[in-house]
């Protein structure tokens, strides 16, 4: 209760041009559009170009996110970037965005929570907007995700995609902030799950990339209940519900997740913003991409309520709600 509240300014999102069809995946391993769109919702996915990296899809966002906020890079001081597929291991591919939008001073660094990313980062940034260490906060999620996809196992690659997207935030004081903000976070981790949803490979074990791994049916069940937990968790915290909701801005992992959840939640399938048909899984971009989507078709308004939630690899999951 510091008195200071982080207010979202402005959204944005970037997809690569080239889209790949479910058709054309089809002629990769052995499914179908049928097969995909009935058990996820997916339609296509968009892949980086091959001379584009992580922190260029970023950068991309970035510049619409402040373009739509008013506001200039050289006010930015903080950019909280979350993603699982660096340009490099390191330094931090936050830092190739500062370098890139010619933000000269403050900090940026990379946060890694796959596809619960997006809350993480928001969460770390509010927290350091809360007690003053910042002022204005570029909070992105940025995934060339297909790069760690294992093209010949059906059961992955055909629902993952690449994109960026974010928010900027200012701290305000409470009386400027009006009722406009972030107001709570729960995120959390059970890394005695993470064989479940993982890559086999990495800098210090195996010295590669690696590929995903997953065993799909096991963490649908296990994304249903922890989400749900979570999402009990803000409202226990705020005394707010499902009733009080506007829009339900989910991770866009599996339109059957996005349906089961907003079932348990009780939450009208009119409020739930899904996007997941147009880019499929695009891990930590995929919740700033859907509310980018729905703030800028009009659907989410100045002061409407958001409730966002995520699950991830690690497993790491999560909810989050503010007022635009
Ligand atoms: O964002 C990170 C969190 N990740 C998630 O939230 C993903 C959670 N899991 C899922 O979204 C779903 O479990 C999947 C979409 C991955 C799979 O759907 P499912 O209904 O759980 O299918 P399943 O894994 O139980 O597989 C059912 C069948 C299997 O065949 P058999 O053993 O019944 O003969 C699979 O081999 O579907 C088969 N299958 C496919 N068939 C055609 C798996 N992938 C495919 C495919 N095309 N791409």
């Amino acid at each position: 209760m510091t008195g200071i509240r982080s207010v979202i300014r402005g959204t944005g999102g970037y997809l690569p041009e080239r889209v790949m069809s479910n058709a054309e995946i089809s002629q990769i391993v052995e499914t179908s559009d049928e097969w995909i769109q009935e058990r996820t919702g997916i339609r296509q996915r968009h892949i980086a170009a091959d001379d584009e990296m992580t922190s260029d899809l970023a950068t991309h966002a970035a510049q619409r996110i402040l373009k739509d906020a008013g506001i200039a890079a050289e006010q930015v001081d903080l950019i909280v970037l979350a993603t699982t597929t660096p340009d490099k291991t390191f330094p931090a591919t936050a830092t190739a965005v500062q370098a890139k939008l010619g933000m000269g001073g403050g900090a940026a660094f990379d946060v890694q929570a796959v596809c619960s990313g997006f809350l993480f980062a928001l969460a770390t940034a509010d927290s350091m907007l809360k007690t003053g260490l910042f002022k204005t906060a570029l909070v992105i999620g940025a995934e060339t995700f297909t790069r760690i996809l294992d093209w010949s196992d059906r059961g992955t690659c055909v629902l993952f995609g690449d994109g960026a997207g974010g928010v900027v935030l200012t701290a305000e004081t409470e009386a400027d902030a009006g009722d406009r903000g972030v107001l709570t976070h729960h995120i959390r981790t059970d890394g005695t799950k993470s064989d479940l949803l993982h890559v086999d490979g990495g800098v210090s074990s195996t010295g590669t990339i690696g590929h995903v791994r997953m065993l799909g049916n096991q963490v649908f069940k296990h994304a249903v209940t922890n989400i749900s937990s979570a999402i009990n968790a803000v409202y226990d915290e705020t005394g707010l519900t499902s009733d009080d909701v506007d829009w339900f801005v989910p991770h866009q992992a599996n339109q059957r997740i996005l349906n089961g959840v907003a079932k348990k939640m009780k939450l009208d399938e009119s409020k739930v913003i899904s996007t997941v048909g147009d880019h499929g899984n695009t891990s930590a971009a995929s919740i700033p991409l859907a509310l980018h989507t729905a703030v800028s078709d009009g659907r989410i308004e100045p002061g409407h309520l958001v409730l966002s939630e995520a699950m991830g690899g690690g497993f790491s999951w999560g909810a989050s709600l503010f007022r635009i």
